[in-house]
């Protein structure tokens, strides 16, 4: 369901090669996240100081922030190779072994939805990401043994957009971990008019401010409104975004002044028609509008508290003032009760 949405953070099929043109291949190029750049910086040039490779780095975040952008730039930065991999792709602990065993001192090897990998091959990794080694059982039964094979010293980038899914083991395994945050304002609209500058797109500042309000802060779906107001233009005017068409088109794909579409109003107004605005479970909210708990509490509500429409709160979730504002309904009066 959430793939057919036009603001769904997650890459779709079309964006793949869109993503690639408009990816950073510099931090330089790469807008927002300030804080965990220069801490890359400085971890990046230690490492190169010391002429080793980087410690392990976990990336985590919800979609479309720019965790696997973040990793190819730290790989071009270091001038090494990243191979990428994702955690369902790798089936068989064979498989594992053979990409750790083809990798050159230095590389990075880019795990995607790190979550998804099975416990087998976790525990593969472990001593992979510790002491550069692979144990492999050779022979089965009693005649069974361990030969331990020595690896290239490499570095493992995770992805994930499921933090709390990861094992307290693996994530000990990490060196270093940042959690990617949604962008500011301004910091979008950077990213917008590099995107539209690489596109040979004319944006008025209005227009970018237009399509930055509506992007849910999150850089894969402000690139993503661009190109669909872009074709909007096209075929409906002469190819300029002005302010009217921008908003003619983004009424069009009914994202709202907030970038909130159907799904995530849907989840307010459940709360509130079905379960008197909570408090109420994430359980019964995922029943009711029939979505997976997870991907409610992981990729939905982060950017509904963000704007501070919904509350978590020890006895479940309270739809807030904004959020009963936001609707265009009106705001219960025991509302402040619930709060304290
Ligand atoms: N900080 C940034 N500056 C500029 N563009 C960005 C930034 N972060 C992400 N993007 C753009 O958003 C797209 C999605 O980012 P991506 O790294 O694929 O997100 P994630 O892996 O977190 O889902 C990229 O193709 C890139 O064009
Ligand atoms: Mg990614």
């Amino acid at each position: 369901m959430s793939e057919e949405r036009i603001i769904s953070a997650a890459a779709k099929s079309e964006d793949q090669a869109f993503d690639a043109t408009l990816r950073p291949q510099n931090l330089a190029e790469y807008f927002g996240q300030q804080k965990i750049k220069d801490n890359l910086d400085i971890f990046m040039n230690a490492a190169k100081q010391r002429q080793e490779p980087i410690e392990h780095v976990l990336l985590y975040g919800p979609p479309g922030l720019g965790k696997t952008t973040l990793a190819h730039i730290i790989a071009h930065e270091m001038g090494v190779n990243i191979r990428v991999t994702s955690g369902p792709a790798i089936e068989r602990a064979g498989d594992l072994a053979a990409i750790l065993t083809n990798l050159q001192p230095g590389d990075i090897l880019f795990i995607d939805e790190i979550h998804r990998l099975n416990k087998v091959i976790e525990e593969v990794l472990y001593p992979a990401m510790e002491d550069y080694a692979l144990d492999i059982v050779i022979g089965k039964g009693p005649s069974a043994r361990t030969l331990r094979l020595d690896l290239p010293k490499f570095t493992i980038i995770g992805a994930t957009t499921r933090y709390n899914l990861l094992s307290s083991p693996l994530r000990d395994r990490f060196g270093v971990t940042h959690r990617l945050d949604y962008y500011q304002h301004p910091e979008i609209e950077q990213i917008l008019n590099r995107s539209a500058k690489i596109l040979k797109i004319e944006l008025n500042p209005e227009a970018t401010g237009l399509l930055a309000s509506r992007s849910r802060l999150t850089p894969r779906i402000a690139n993503r409104l661009l190109k669909r107001v872009r074709d909007f233009a096209q075929v409906k005017g002469n190819g300029q975004i002005s302010t009217d068409l921008a908003n003619e088109a983004l009424r069009l794909m009914d994202v709202d002044e907030q970038g909130l579409d159907y799904l995530d109003r849907r989840i307010l107004e459940t709360i509130i028609n079905k379960f008197k605005g909570g408090p109420v479970g994430l359980n019964s909210v995922a029943a009711a509008v029939q979505e997976e708990e997870g991907t409610i509490e992981e990729i939905y509500e982060p950017y509904l508290m963000q704007l501070g429409f919904l509350m978590r709160t020890p006895r479940g979730r309270i739809v807030s003032e904004l959020g009963y504002r936001h609707l265009g309904l009106e705001v219960p009066g025991e509302l402040q009760a619930k709060l304290i």
